[in-house]
């Protein structure tokens, strides 16, 4: 408080100032904590990111948590791209948080989108779809930070965050709230493209994010006539840039129509299982994944992450649902 207070009339404004700041901080603390209470029952959280738009973030990452779905994993897929979310679109999810049923404590449940899968993204916290989001930082870091604080994602092996292109306010959310995100760099073959996945790269070494692999999205054009791969623009820079780095290179994707009608309709082509060298160069990135994860350490037990209010003795049953 400035040294203007002693001559300020609202001196009872000023108290009551101080009072809401005080609630503010204890819903911080409260909500540091739910976040790692959260978080230490995910074991690998996975941040799918990009330089640059349109590169195929939110296929990759929706494609990515179906796959591991299908493969037995339980897997949470969560949309950050709070000004474009596309991930309910792309999996034809019209859920309403409104309409479903709350269990009973005050989590809120995620789109149990199949037996492995849940989803969230803000599109279905809306009650209009079509509103546009018009939020600034401070509100969208608040909207990241409860879609890990306040929804139920349970146990799961796999958490897949869809960014939005570029490193504003959202990827560095997630850099700050999850110390364990891995990111996962998504690019395209042309130069400038590439350009923007060094850009990727650096924020990573910045925040000191470890980084999964670099996947090398529309890697040549499957011809619809013959079904072989005709390369638009020069591929293989993703896998060279992979290199320069000293960071995995998880594989290419060529362009494939059925990629956008899969997208469009709700129903994602390349884990669709069909034979064609999109949904095979798909499979091996999530091999390669899954075994790049297989690599890293378990997530550290709760009590130790803090995140447990039972204290050093132990997990209470009765006080404790971890
Ligand atoms: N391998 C592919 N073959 C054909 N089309 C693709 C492929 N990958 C993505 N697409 C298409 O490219 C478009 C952009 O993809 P997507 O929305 O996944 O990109 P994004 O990086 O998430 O975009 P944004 O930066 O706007 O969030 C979509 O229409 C999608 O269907
Ligand atoms: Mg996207
Ligand atoms: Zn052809």
């Amino acid at each position: 408080m400035g040294s203007s207070c002693g001559t300020c009339d609202s001196k009872a404004g000023c108290g009551q100032a101080s009072s809401q700041a005080q609630a503010q901080q204890a819903h911080i603390a409260q909500q540091e904590v739910a976040i790692k209470v959260s978080l230490a029952k995910i074991k690998h959280k996975i941040l799918v990111m990009s330089g640059k738009g349109g590169v195929g973030k939110s296929t990759v990452s929706t494609n990515l948590a179906v796959g591991l779905a299908q493969r037995g994993y339980q897997v949470g897929l969560m949309d950050v791209d709070l000004h474009g979310p596309d991930i309910c679109r792309m999996l034809n999810l019209e859920h309403r948080l409104q309409d479903a049923e709350r269990g009973e404590g005050r989590l809120l449940p995620p789109i149990q989108a199949s037996a492995n899968l849940k989803v969230t993204s803000l599109e279905y916290m809306m009650e209009d779809r079509d509103d546009p989001i018009i939020w600034r930082g401070p509100l969208k870091i608040q909207a990241i930070r409860q879609f890990i604080a306040d929804m139920d994602w349970g146990e799961l092996d796999y958490l897949v965050i869809d960014a939005p292109p570029g490193t504003g306010d959202e990827p560095l959310t997630i850099a700050s709230t999850i110390p364990d995100a891995q990111a996962l760099v998504v690019t395209t073959p042309q130069d400038v493209a590439l350009a923007d996945v060094r850009k990727s790269i650096n924020f990573c070494l910045h925040v000191k994010m470890r980084i999964l692999g670099l996947v090398e999205n529309m890697s040549g054009l499957i011809c619809p006539h013959c079904g072989k791969v005709v390369e638009v623009f020069k591929s293989g820079g993703g896998e060279r840039t992979a290199a320069d780095f000293k960071i995995n290179f998880l594989g290419r994707v060529p362009m494939d129509p059925r990629v956008v009608t899969g997208g469009d309709a709700g129903a994602p082509y390349l884990t669709s299982g069909e034979d064609s060298p999109a949904v095979e160069a798909f499979n091996q990135v999530i091999d390669k994944v899954i075994g790049q994860q297989l690599a890293t350490p378990r997530p550290i037990p709760l009590a130790q992450a803090g995140g447990c209010a039972c204290g050093d003795g132990g997990c209470d049953p009765n006080k404790c649902s971890c």
